[in-house]
């Protein structure tokens, strides 16, 4: 199919994306754990190593039908990475299972998880996980293989611990490269898979805490990070960092309204969304417009410092958790069909045939994807563009395609455009 054609529907989808209809998956107002055993639940409450009160989700990462959080190291928090299924027969909320098992985990056990922090599924399907280590124990990465068995590996030992928060990765010719950001140290770290190496970028005396980086088709591409106790958002050129760069000098680009951006994740489209500590609202901007920060989603009424977890799928759908510690219920899974996927994925499969169909909207229906393939779109996407060059759909049309061109029909008009040189200039009335 032509590419131009499929862009016409993303041109419907974006305007959608912004007005994200979020549904509630699940809703706790107790949290649990799966444990292996009643008597080891009943053990661990009597003696303090868990306090179900204390469960409180830091990052998210989803893939297929299973979402994961890492979770807040209190006290009484015996396992900091969980994983729960993206949707259930049953209302009830499930309870949160221990991931890869419950007995990877173990504090001051310098070959278990620890402190699970940012999380992050590249193209393969590998969960990445940094985790802080302990006062024992150095920080470490560890990746998840989710379609082979939840194979666990750890794949580094940095020669620090702690103050290390969220990672990206960036998936080059040249390798796999995750980029870590360690507030409270005024510099980022840099880790290549290929080489099994990490090294420190120095910041110039800034200290950066969330971090986001957009999709593989921005030129050239550059490392978003944000601030504790600061509304600056500053950028950082990626290239200058895989040849062993040790020092960044990072330009102050924007301004939130807000300060304390804990949290920041890109689509692949190139809109950035981000969570600040007690703020009840997730912003966004479109970065390939000037800056105009936009809310994304607002809760009423939420007071949390860490309000919000979120991350997008494969399949074009956006996932967040809401988290209250003042009223019940305590947490929330909310999920939007947005039609966008992480930045890790190129944006360009979805202009080829035949993803192209395949668009997880609302308001893009594959009707028949065998054979003739055609689409129903409803209005006002195409309603909206038509009317600009004098056409006008006033119902549900259908949308066909033929060899060279495409095919709109309404109950009142049929139109035709080239695929070729399809414009809204020149489509054809044909009926
Ligand atoms: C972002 O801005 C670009 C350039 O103006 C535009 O083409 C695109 O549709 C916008 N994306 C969204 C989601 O609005
Ligand atoms: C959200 O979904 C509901 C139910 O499908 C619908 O009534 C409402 O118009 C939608 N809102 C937006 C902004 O799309
Ligand atoms: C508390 O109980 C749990 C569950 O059996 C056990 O693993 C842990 O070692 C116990 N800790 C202490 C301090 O007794
Ligand atoms: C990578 O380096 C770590 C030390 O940081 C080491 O423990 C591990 O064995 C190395 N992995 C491979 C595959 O060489
Ligand atoms: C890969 O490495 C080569 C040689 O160092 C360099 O010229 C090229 O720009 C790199 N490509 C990317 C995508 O980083
Ligand atoms: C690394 O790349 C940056 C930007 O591409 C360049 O300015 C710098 O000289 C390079 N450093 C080395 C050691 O090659």
């Amino acid at each position: 199919m032509n590419p131009f054609l499929c862009a016409i529907f993303l041109l419907g989808l974006s305007s959608l994306a912004s007005a994200a209809n979020f549904t509630q998956v699940f809703e706790w107002n107790n949290l649990d754990y799966e444990w292996p055993s009643d008597a080891r639940r009943a053990q661990a409450l009597e003696n303090g190593t868990f306090k179900a009160e204390n469960i409180s989700p830091l990052y998210m990462a989803v893939y297929g039908s299973r979402l994961f959080l890492s979770l807040e190291k209190n006290i009484g928090i015996p396992v900091t990475l969980v994983s729960l299924p993206t949707n259930s027969a049953s209302t009830a909320p499930p309870k949160l299972t221990p991931f890869p098992s419950f007995d990877m985990h173990g504090n001051g056990n310098c070959d278990k998880i620890e402190w699970a922090r940012g999380l992050k599924v590249d193209s393969v399907g590998r969960l990445w996980m940094l985790d802080r280590g302990s006062d024992n124990c150095q920080s470490k990465i560890w990746t998840i293989d989710l379609i082979n068995n939840d194979h666990t590996k750890l794949i580094h030992r940095f020669s620090f611990n702690d103050w290390i928060h969220d990672l990206v990765l960036e998936e080059t010719p040249n390798g796999t490269f995750a980029y870590i950001s360690r507030w409270y140290r005024t510099h980022i770290v840099v880790f290549s898979l290929e080489r099994n190496q990490s090294w420190v970028v120095d910041t110039l005396g800034i200290q950066f805490y969330s971090i986001a980086l957009p999709p593989k088709d921005q030129e050239p591409r550059q490392l978003y990070l944000g601030k504790f106790y600061s509304n600056e958002l500053y950028s950082i050129p990626v290239a200058a960092l895989h040849n062993g760069t040790l020092t960044a000098n990072p330009k102050l680009i924007r301004k939130w309204t807000a300060i304390d951006s804990y949290s920041m994740l890109m689509d692949n489209h190139g809109t950035m969304y981000a969570a600040f500590w007690s703020k009840n609202y997730i912003s966004s901007w479109n970065s390939s417009q000037p800056f105009e920060e936009q809310r994304f989603h607002e809760v009423a009424g939420l007071s949390s410092p860490w309000p919000f977890t979120f991350a997008l799928d494969q399949s074009g759908n956006f996932w967040i958790t809401v988290n209250d510690r003042s009223k019940m219920p305590r947490l929330r899974l909310l999920k939007a069909e947005v039609g966008v996927k992480s930045y890790i994925f190129e944006a360009s499969p979805a202009f080829r045939s035949p993803p192209c169909f395949l668009f997880p909207s609302p308001d893009v229906t594959a009707a028949d994807v065998t054979g003739q393939p055609s689409l129903i779109v409803r209005p006002p996407i195409l309603n909206q563009q038509l009317t600009g060059v004098g056409l006008e759909i006033d119902s549900w049309a259908t949308v066909g395609f033929v060899d060279s061109g495409i095919i709109f029909a309404s109950p009142s008009k049929l139109i035709f455009g080239m695929l070729s040189t399809l414009n809204f200039k020149n489509l054809q009335e044909l009926a």
